[in-house]
């Protein structure tokens, strides 16, 4: 495998970036074998640095590949699929673009009949490989494409397949609740200033204690409710903590804004939609 995948990206930043980590942390893809494009070559000297290849012509980065990521911003998928169309070899190549709310339906129009196209959510958690990222397949990409995403992808971090109608709820709990927990962490640390600590260790206390949350969730496998009653002590400190946040409206807050995240990407999603008519 590390030998004979080549792998492109088109739009070197930060989330090509981070997925590039997992795969050549793990030995799953050699450096050499990753080439990636962007519009500037100061963009390109991080790739250069971690020994992959580099161009400023995205079509260079279809003909050195058979994965094709497209990893530009979300309003320039669909030109830059124009732009590669020609390049693009529908029994060599798979295309997966990890664009928000671009469609795969979008990605196959701009592209050859029969175009193996994946499309990814990952998230920022990816750059230090604790990403929480899923995938659906458009229409004629095979098992064998999903088993090779799943496991490539699982180099930064967990990796689900889903249905494409799910993409919009996976943007809001699987990408946006990234800063609602950076929200939290933040408001507890300045908790923390709040009553006494220095700044310093209030947001290593914060930050560590959702870290040590999310870990013994997973590990754990029990129910958020049972550690949280495992927490609490009759008439103790941290039963006094939850009556506060419940007053807040704590939990309907945290259901609310995965619904309204939800919504946008699915607004945005329609407006891009109506951009390409
Ligand atoms: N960052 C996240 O947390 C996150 C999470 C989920 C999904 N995503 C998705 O990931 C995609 C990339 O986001 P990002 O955060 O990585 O953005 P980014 O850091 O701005 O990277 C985009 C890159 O695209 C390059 N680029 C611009 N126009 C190009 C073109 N015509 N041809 C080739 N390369 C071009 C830019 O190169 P120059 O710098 O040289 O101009 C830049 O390096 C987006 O579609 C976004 O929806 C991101």
């Amino acid at each position: 495998m590390a030998d004979e995948l080549k792998v492109g990206f088109i739009g070197g930043g930060t989330m090509a970036r981070a997925i590039a980590k997992g795969f050549i942390a793990t030995n799953t893809v050699r450096e050499s074998n990753i080439i990636a494009s962007a519009t500037t070559e100061k963009t390109l000297a991080v790739w250069k640095d971690m020994g992959c290849q580099t161009t400023l012509i995205n079509k260079e980065v279809v003909e050195n590949s058979n994965l094709v990521f497209l990893a530009v911003k979300p309003y320039i998928i669909v030109p830059v699929a124009k732009e590669i169309m020609s390049s693009i070899d529908t029994s060599r190549h798979l295309v997966v673009s990890v664009a928000a709310a671009i469609t795969t339906d979008a990605i196959e129009e701009s592209l050859p009949p029969f175009t193996r196209v994946i499309r990814a959510n990952p998230n920022l958690a990816c750059s230090v490989q604790c990403g929480a990222l899923a995938f659906c397949k458009g229409r004629c990409a095979l098992a064998e494409d999903v088993r090779l995403i799943k496991r490539l992808l699982q180099t930064s971090g967990m990796c689900v397949e889903v249905k494409e109608s799910q993409m919009n709820a996976i943007t809001a709990v699987g990408g946006s609740a990234l800063a609602f927990f950076f929200l939290a962490i933040e408001a507890m640390s300045d908790g923390g200033v709040r009553v006494g600590l220095p700044r310093a260790l209030s947001m290593d206390l914060a930050s560590q204690t959702v870290l040590g949350a999310a870990r013994l969730v997973q590990e754990t496998g029990k129910h958020p409710a049972q550690l949280k009653d495992e927490v609490c002590s009759p008439g103790g400190t941290t039963i006094a903590g939850i009556q506060t946040l419940e007053r807040a409206a704590f939990r309907s807050c945290f259901i609310d804004a995965v619904d309204s995240t939800t919504k946008r990407a699915a607004e945005i999603a329609e407006l891009q939609k109506s951009k390409e008519k």
